[in-house]
């Protein structure tokens, strides 16, 4: 049975209210992206970058998710094949609509890992720099996530996925951050179709054997029931 691999991006949760980071008025048209999502910043002033998390927190705490986050969890419930779903978001809408076992490749907001043991826990609501870690004691809490010039968790099981897949979609992400933004590449080699779901073509033409241009919440709604038998 076909093996599908989906990789999302911030464009599936526009329509909960949650900004994108480069359209217009995005997360990275208003912050600078050096001093909130890279280890540097945090060194240089943890309580800024605690802040910057601690809003994007209480807004996915806050969301619902929507029709797209709903049709794919339907998607894997009804689909007779392997489905993996991929994410570059940190929110959990996928979760919260129903989708299980979610690869949260650049994190969780709602999780808390220590700087110096590497523990995780569940985030409280808002985060402090002097939060002491549970398991070793040192306030080094940051957010679990990925910053730029940080590894990408779970790659070696995205590769697998790639590598098996026989369909790649891509939804709602600018293909702008590397290594996500080379999947559709990857599962090319591999002998995949693939497909983009975007409110517009995202990349040059023809790197995607199809492309659905809409919002998401009404387009990923419409492939689910195309393709669930
Ligand atoms: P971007 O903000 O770069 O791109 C969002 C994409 O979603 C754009 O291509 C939009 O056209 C599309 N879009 C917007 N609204 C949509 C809608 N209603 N329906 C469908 N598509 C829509 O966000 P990402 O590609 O997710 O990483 O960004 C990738 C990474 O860059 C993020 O994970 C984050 C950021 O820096 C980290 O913080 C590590």
């Amino acid at each position: 049975m076909e093996r599908i691999v989906i990789l999302t991006g911030a464009g599936i949760s526009a329509e909960s209210g949650l900004g994108t980071f480069r359209d217009k008025g995005g997360l990275w048209t208003r912050y600078d992206l050096g001093d909130v999502a890279t280890p540097e910043g945090f060194a240089r002033d943890p309580t800024l970058v605690h802040d910057f998390y601690n809003a994007r927190r209480a807004n996915a705490l806050d969301a619902t998710p929507n029709a797209a986050h709903q049709a794919l969890a339907r998607l894997q419930a009804g689909w007779p094949g392997a489905v993996t779903l991929v994410t570059q978001n940190i929110d959990d809408l996928h979760e919260r609509a129903g989708s299980r076992d979610v690869v949260h490749m650049h994190g969780e907001i709602t999780r808390a890992l220590c700087a110096a043991c590497d523990h995780r826990w569940p985030a409280p609501r808002v985060m402090a720099p002097a939060d002491p870690c549970p398991a070793c004691g040192a306030p080094r809490a940051r957010p679990d996530i990925v910053w730029f010039g940080e590894i990408p968790y779970h790659m070696e099981r995205i590769a697998n996925a790639l590598w098996r897949a026989d369909l790649f979609v891509s939804i709602g992400t600018s293909g702008e951050v590397y290594p996500a933004a080379g999947f559709v590449e990857e599962a090319k080699a591999a002998g995949a179709e693939t497909l983009e779901i975007n409110l517009e073509p995202s990349r040059v033409p023809g790197l995607f054997d199809r492309v659905i241009a809409g919002p998401a919440s009404r387009a990923v709604p419409g492939w689910v029931a195309d393709i669930l038998p």
